[in-house]
């Protein structure tokens, strides 16, 4: 950046036109600069030069919980909210629901490409043979009280990985990081699943190789006394839809907490477990919850209205609906609304999906909401699924982490090779005293 100047360089080292500038007058002083503009962004660092005085400290940025500032350059994951699409490396989410597994799409976030047939053979072989956790894990988790949280015991126990895998510390180490996103996306389930059987105060069921990876966590969650787990089907597919639809969503919450724990070089155990430290917050993984209990207090369809009216009073949410990028119908509700009617078609009817349909139908002919663009968002519909498959409330942000840690690891591994990543390390605006003088204890 610089004073009144046509041509400066951009921000990447490249020479910006005066189209692609920004023109700011600083009116305490006077003085014009001129501001790259690239991608649509401006460089919070160009306004450290806009000063009052040569030795000011210069103009900082003001953006707290970062609601207009990009923290990184990504090529994982595209959202466009005004429009409801959701792409991951290009790929529509509805195309990838229709014709991928969770494993296919946890390769291409991870790899950028979809894989050949034999890629994805040996991926798949590869995280199946790393389901297993030492035993000493299962001792660690039998060490919760039994009426522990489980979304608290996959926190603690997945920050524990670190320290049966050192290696992973050496983050520059190709080999390394590849198993450690291997591990981590074979590992998940059992972890999950494990918190469930410790809750219920069930034995744990040991990992079934001959099984798929939605499967599998399904044997792990209900396996009694058969010899051999089977779901059905439907219900496998349902899960693994559920699992695509969760996979990565850009710079949210708990992938911001995996990028900036990820930059002082923790090994990325420590990393994820901050990401689902993140994700345990009602505000981030909690809403599919608050969604069954709002269908829970209406009660029934003749409801609806007195409900849709408090909601507009403000005495109450319509939970399961707006969303801070989505300003259209998030596409993942989309999907998830075809899932649930399969789903229930092998469980049985559900007297709230009667409610949520009607819900949503007189939502969206409500100008009240139209006009703010509130529409369903992912967690409308997923918690009726979860319910269906009789996963109990407690394990529903538990299930998210087992998906979203492809994402996480496909987002720390593009902040390691990332040239602009530092440690994260923002500025803050100090509004506290100054230069008191110290009081003994006895004169306060
Ligand atoms: N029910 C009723 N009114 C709402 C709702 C809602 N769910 N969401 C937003 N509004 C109103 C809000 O009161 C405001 O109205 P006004 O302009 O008259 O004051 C207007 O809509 C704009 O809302 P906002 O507060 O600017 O929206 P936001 O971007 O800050 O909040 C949100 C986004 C998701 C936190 C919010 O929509 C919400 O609390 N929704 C319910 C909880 C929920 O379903 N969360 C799951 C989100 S999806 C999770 C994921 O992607 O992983």
């Amino acid at each position: 950046m610089a004073g009144n100047e046509q041509e400066q360089a951009s921000g990447e080292g490249g020479v910006a036109t005066a189209e692609e500038t920004l023109s700011v007058t600083d009116n305490r002083t006077g003085e014009s600069y001129e501001v790259a503009v690239t991608d649509g962004t401006v460089r919070a660092m160009d306004f450290r030069e806009v000063k009052v005085a040569e030795d000011d400290f210069g103009l900082m940025t003001y953006d707290p919980a970062f609601t207009n500032t990009a923290s990184c350059r990504s090529a994982i994951t595209y959202i466009d909210g005004d429009a409801g699409i959701l792409e991951h490396r290009g790929y529509s989410i509805e195309s990838l629901c229709e014709n991928a597994t969770y494993l296919e799409v946890a390769y291409l976030l991870i790899h950028a490409e979809l894989p050949t047939q034999a890629q994805l053979d040996d991926w798949i072989h590869e995280v199946t043979i790393h389901t297993y956790v030492h035993e000493n894990i299962k001792k660690f988790v039998e060490g919760f009280r039994y009426d522990a949280h489980p979304m608290g015991i996959l926190l603690a126990s997945v920050g524990a990985l670190s320290t049966f895998y050192p290696d992973a510390k050496q983050i520059e180490d190709d080999y390394e990081r590849h198993m450690a996103a291997v591990r981590l996306i074979a590992k998940m389930p059992t972890l999950a699943a494990f918190a469930y059987r410790h809750n219920m105060g069930l034995p744990y069921v040991y990992p079934d190789n001959d099984l798929s990876y939605p499967e599998n966590f399904l044997s792990m969650m209900f396996k009694m006394t058969e010899v051999k787990y089977e779901a059905d089907p439907r219900l496998t597919k349902a899960l693994d839809t559920l699992f695509i639809l969760h996979a990565d969503h850009e710079q949210n919450c708990s992938t911001n907490a995996v990028r900036g724990v990820g930059s002082s070089q923790v090994d990325p155990y420590s990393a994820l477990a901050a990401g689902v430290a993140a994700l345990y917050g009602p505000l981030h993984g909690g809403a599919n919850e608050a969604v069954l209990k709002m269908l829970d207090r209406i009660e029934s369809v003749d409801n609806i209205p007195d409900y849709l009216e408090r909601v507009k009073e403000r005495e109450e949410k319509l939970m399961g609906f707006g969303h801070r990028v989505y300003k259209n119908y998030d596409p993942r509700a989309r999907v998830i609304k075809k899932n649930v009617e399969e789903v229930l078609e092998v469980t049985g009817k559900s007297p709230k999906l009667e409610i949520a349909v009607e819900l949503e139908k007189r939502a969206l002919d409500d100008e009240y909401f139209t006009s703010r663009k509130l529409y369903p968002n992912v967690d409308f519909y997923s918690g009726l699924i979860y319910e269906a498959l009789k996963i109990p409330t407690g394990m529903f942000t538990v299930i998210f982490a087992i998906p979203r840690t492809s994402g996480w690891i496909a987002q720390w591994l593009e902040m390691v090779d990332d040239d602009e990543q530092k440690i994260a390390r923002p500025r803050q605006v100090y509004i506290g005293e100054r230069e008191r003088e110290y009081v003994p204890i006895d004169q306060r």
